[in-house]
């Protein structure tokens, strides 16, 4: 079979996917270029209030984030992993530069326009910012920024993308970054918090359509690189939210039954008719669970800081 040749992640992790019983893709693969840009988009919409929430967090308690970091204004390393477009971040460090805190800025993505951008962006905002882009995958990055100084680090993971990965892949990435962690070395960590699932849904089930594109995006991926010949016009997007468990899920769902070529594979991948791929998690949480979290993976709790509406909790641990 002609996948034993293929060296390449992202088609083995797609040809694993689909030939797995239920079908998935990973999440980080929404993330090309095009997908960064309608991830702008969907965090630019109202239904998606965690952007607005942190927003907020950020707007309103800076000073106090500074503060719980580095109480005696110590030098640091702010270590963002899936930076984005940093619209929040900016906030934060514009501040910090203001209180004239010893700041080196270290964002990293998988995606590379989403760092050119960012850079310029920070760049031209803030002319004074010490800042190192990394494009790249969050595991490569950490390795690689231990041992750049032996300044403090304060790790970020912003926007809830810890409610991408699943309970047991969440809690070996909190260990994961843990022993890249130095004793007293921080990490702020955004969780968006079980609510209304009125308030939920609409999050990843938006009238724009921009949640179906990013979908979808994904299929013009595998099309693009990998030689698919998906027909996007046979599958729809489909959300739902549990309000047991508090996982919002999302599928493309085949409307037919129908053969998939990959130029990749050796085989067709064979979907039947409203058969799912399940394509993102983003889990909501509770605070019970957060505390869970950091005591099984070594960290403390040093704060937290919520929205006004209680929906979201950007969560401050420090490394034991
Ligand atoms: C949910 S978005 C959040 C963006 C930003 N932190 C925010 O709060 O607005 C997730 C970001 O992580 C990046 N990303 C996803 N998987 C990644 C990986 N394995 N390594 C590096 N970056 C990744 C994506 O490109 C995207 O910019």
């Amino acid at each position: 079979m002609k996948i034993k040749t293929i060296t390449q992640t992202f088609a083995a992790d797609v040809y694993q996917g689909l030939k797995s019983n239920p079908k998935s893709l990973m999440s980080k693969y929404f993330y090309d270029d095009e997908g960064s840009r309608i991830f702008q988009k969907i965090m630019r919409m109202p239904e998606y209030y965690p952007t607005d929430c942190e927003y907020e967090i950020f707007d309103t308690k800076a000073d106090a984030i500074l503060k719980k970091i580095v109480p005696y204004n110590e030098p640091f390393d702010l270590i963002e992993l899936g930076a984005g477009d940093g619209m929040k971040t900016k906030l934060l460090l514009t501040h910090f530069l203001e209180q004239k805190a010893d700041v080196n800025y270290m964002p990293v993505d998988i995606s590379e326009e989403a760092m050119n951008l960012l850079t310029n962006d920070f760049k031209s905002a803030m002319p004074d910012l010490n800042i190192t882009p990394f494009v790249g995958d969050f595991y490569d990055a950490l390795s690689k920024i231990q041992h750049v100084d032996k300044r403090k680090k304060v790790y970020m993971f912003l926007g809830s993308t810890i409610g991408n990965f699943p309970h047991h892949k969440a809690v070996s990435f909190f260990r994961k970054l843990n022993k890249y962690m130095s004793s007293g070395d921080m990490f702020l960590v955004g969780f968006d918090l079980k609510k209304s699932p009125e308030i939920v849904l609409p999050a990843y089930d938006d009238p724009h359509g921009h949640t179906a594109a990013f979908n979808l995006n994904l299929l013009t991926r595998m099309n693009r690189e990998l030689g698919a010949d998906f027909n996007l016009g046979k599958f729809f997007h489909y959300a739902a939210y549990d309000p047991i468990t508090g996982s919002a899920k999302s599928y493309l769902i085949s409307k037919e039954s129908q053969k998939v070529y990959f130029e990749e594979f050796g085989e067709p991948v064979l979907f039947a008719k409203w058969e799912p791929i399940f394509m993102e998690i983003s889990q909501k949480y509770d605070m019970q669970m957060i505390k869970r979290f950091a005591g099984d993976t070594n960290f403390t709790i040093m704060d937290n800081f919520y929205d006004s509406r209680n929906y979201f909790v950007n969560s401050l641990w420090e490394a034991k």
